[in-house]
């Protein structure tokens, strides 16, 4: 997620030839997918303005799938031309987080998701989904489990292969993931959820833990712990990659990920922080 998720945040305009071989080096650490950029509005999310150009001058690797955010179709098609392999929409099971982050509700979220997923299932491009606020929203506070089972098994009925449940503002403990989890299982299968921490209380790892006990298998997460979302206020960086591989490592789990690699890496994407 750094380059995405990691950057999106940063107040200062990074440059595009950093942001570049920033995916480069993730590339060549063993991951199988990067989240490179967002084909969003520049007014929104300025520092993401030039997704057109991180994704012509990136150096595609072999097995490596490159994924960008897609709010609308207009998002998407951009997202074709620039060739990504997958693209993610995301919708937030709070109403506050989807009014601020996306200008509508959700239920008009689901509904603008409705064309994107047709357009990418006649082209059988994969849509990843996110569900935003699965413990606590920034505007709206604790979620409903309830509510983040419905909102994951539209996102599946409406054609996602996986979806990401997202701890936006990291304020989820192992009790609330745990209780949002068994509402989301009871509706979608381990194997189609993906685990989205961020860190801002230093909660990430103990709750990737339960989401593995859980049976999850697919995690999300930044080099160097950079992130943030612009519009939910508090929320500090992904869980950073190096620790998870790290956690996943010590638990007798193969991640195919070059540790020592991944943490030059961690480092590189930290100095552009700020920069
Ligand atoms: P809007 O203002 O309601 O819609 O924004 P609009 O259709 O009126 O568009 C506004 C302007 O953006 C117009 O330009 C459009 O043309 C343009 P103007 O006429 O004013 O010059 N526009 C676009 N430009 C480029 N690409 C596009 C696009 N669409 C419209 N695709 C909209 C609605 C969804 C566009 C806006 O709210 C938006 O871009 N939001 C994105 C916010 C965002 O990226 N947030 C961060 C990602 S989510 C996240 O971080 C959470 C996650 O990590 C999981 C977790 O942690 O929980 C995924
Ligand atoms: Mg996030």
């Amino acid at each position: 997620m750094s380059p995405r998720d990691g950057l999106q945040n940063e107040p200062g305009l990074i440059a595009t030839a950093d942001k570049i071989a920033l995916v480069d080096r993730l590339s060549n650490c063993g991951f199988s997918k990067v989240e490179v950029t967002s084909f969003v509005s520049p007014k929104w999310v300025p520092q993401l303005g030039d997704a057109a150009q991180v994704m012509q001058g990136i150096t595609r690797k072999t097995g490596v799938s490159y994924c960008v955010l897609t709010p609308n179709l207009r998002g998407f098609e951009a997202a074709v031309a620039a060739g990504a392999d997958e693209v993610a929409i995301f919708a937030s099971a709070s109403e506050g987080f989807s009014q601020k982050n996306i200008n509508c509700s959700v239920a008009e979220s689901i509904a603008r998701f409705e064309p994107v997923l047709a357009a990418a299932m006649a082209i059988e491009m994969p849509v990843r989904g996110y569900v935003s606020c699965v413990t606590d929203c920034p505007y709206d506070g604790p979620t409903d489990p309830a509510r983040v089972a419905d909102v994951a098994a539209q996102l599946i009925g409406l054609g996602c292969f996986e979806v990401s449940l997202g701890d936006t503002i990291g304020a989820g403990t192992q009790e609330t993931v745990t209780k949002m989890l068994d509402a989301v299982l009871a509706k979608v299968p381990a194997q189609q959820l993906a685990g989205h921490f961020h860190d801002t209380k230093g909660n990430a790892l103990g709750n990737i833990e339960v989401s593995l006990d859980a049976g999850l298998r697919c995690f999300d997460a930044s080099a160097g712990g950079l992130g943030g979302c612009p519009y939910a206020p508090g929320a500090k960086g992904n869980v950073a990659t190096e620790k998870v591989v790290q956690l996943l490592h010590d638990k007798g789990f193969e991640t195919g990920i070059d540790l020592q690699r991944l943490q030059e890496t961690a480092a590189f994407a930290q100095s552009l922080k700020g920069k």
